[in-house]
């Protein structure tokens, strides 16, 4: 098996990770989150400069922490897409010059293949086809992963996408940025059946509703209509329960359509990638109803679950034992579906 370098720079981490046969030699991940915390959220501009100043100890530091050289790695990869343009151009071209200046394989890698293939790291055993229920600051997909490189979306977000919604919740209810772990924390001490709120569905022009699409605008909107309710009324906002009863809307949705994903389709397997797989109330949730249909959920370990390079090194390892590499005049772009 391949072992591959991996540079991740697509937003506002700077991570570096070495992975041979879906095992871990070395992965840093330097976030920019202290930095970006004091604007309330990603500055892209800031973001490709921290990348540009740290990249290369981050390269030096994956290589160190491994025990290898270079004469060891098999490929070099980057992340190309999706994300922040001048971010991205950071890792990308560090990528094709170590490539070029080494001699080896170079491969450019879709963010969100990372997020598919990070389940690989918990559960080296799992092979295609599988359902990937992905769900990260920018995305909330549910991918039928029928092989390496061969994906069909089966459902998405018609407006935020989980984490960004959890984001946002966060910011009403004033617990900063990033959201995700902070109403993760508070959702332990409340009452997830506080609040009854709405799951968005998307209606489908002969009746019923869309079995894999979300929406979570609405949720978003009745949990400021509640937070302006009670700071009219001068009662203290509920923001334990208001959390554990939000996040508990998100995961029934998302569990929802995951079961019926892969129920639909016949897999056994269902993958969880992206930041928002971290969340505690998520992972009960779909393991317990995986459980009452006897398919089999594979969670990311949390390190791998929010962004970072090991997981574009074992989506890129995949692809290179397949034979399939990129050029090196591959661009980054900002956008790039599956
Ligand atoms: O995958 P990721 O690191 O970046 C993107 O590719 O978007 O995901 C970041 C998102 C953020 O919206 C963050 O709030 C959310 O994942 N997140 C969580 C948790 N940890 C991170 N959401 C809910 N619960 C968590 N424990
Ligand atoms: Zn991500």
């Amino acid at each position: 098996m391949a072992t591959v370098l991996a540079i991740e720079t697509s937003c506002d981490e700077t991570a570096v990770a070495i992975v041979k046969n879906r095992n871990v030699l070395s992965s840093i991940v330097s976030s920019q989150v202290a930095i970006h915390q004091q604007y309330g959220g990603v500055v892209p501009e800031v973001a490709s400069r921290q990348h540009v100043e740290i990249v290369n100890h981050a390269i030096a530091q994956s290589l160190e922490a491994a025990h290898l050289d270079w004469s060891a790695i098999d490929g070099i990869a980057g992340t190309c897409a999706p994300g922040l343009v001048g971010a991205l151009l950071v890792g990308l071209t560090a990528a094709k010059t170590l490539a070029m200046l080494y001699q080896k394989p170079f491969l450019g890698i879709h963010h969100l293949e990372g997020h598919i293939y990070a389940s690989y790291l918990s559960d080296p055993t799992l092979e295609p086809p599988f359902l990937c229920l992905l769900v990260s600051g920018g995305h909330t997909s549910l991918i039928y992963v029928k092989d390496c490189g061969r994906y069909e979306v089966l459902g998405q977000t018609r407006d935020d996408a989980a984490g960004e919604a959890f984001d946002k919740v966060a910011r009403l209810l004033e617990l900063g940025y990033p959201g995700g772990p902070a109403i993760d924390r508070l959702a332990q001490v409340g009452n997830p059946k506080a609040f009854a709120l709405p799951e968005g569905q998307i209606s489908l022009p002969g009746g019923g509703f869309h079995p894999y699409d979300s929406s979570f605008s609405g949720l978003k909107t009745a949990v400021l209509r509640l937070t302006q309710k009670f700071q009219q009324s001068g009662e203290p906002l509920p923001i334990a329960d208001l959390a554990a009863s939000f996040q508990e809307t998100v995961a029934k949705s998302l569990t929802k359509r995951a079961i019926a994903g892969a129920r639909d389709f016949g897999l056994d397997a269902i993958a969880i990638g992206g930041g928002v797989a971290a969340n505690r109330g998520l992972r009960q949730h779909l393991q317990a109803a995986a459980e009452r249909h006897n398919l089999r959920v594979i969670f990311p370990p949390m390190q791998f679950c929010t962004d970072n390079a090991a997981m574009i090194a074992c989506a890129a390892a995949e692809h290179l034992e397949r034979g399939h590499t990129s050029r090196l005049t591959l661009g980054a772009q900002s956008r790039l579906s599956l």
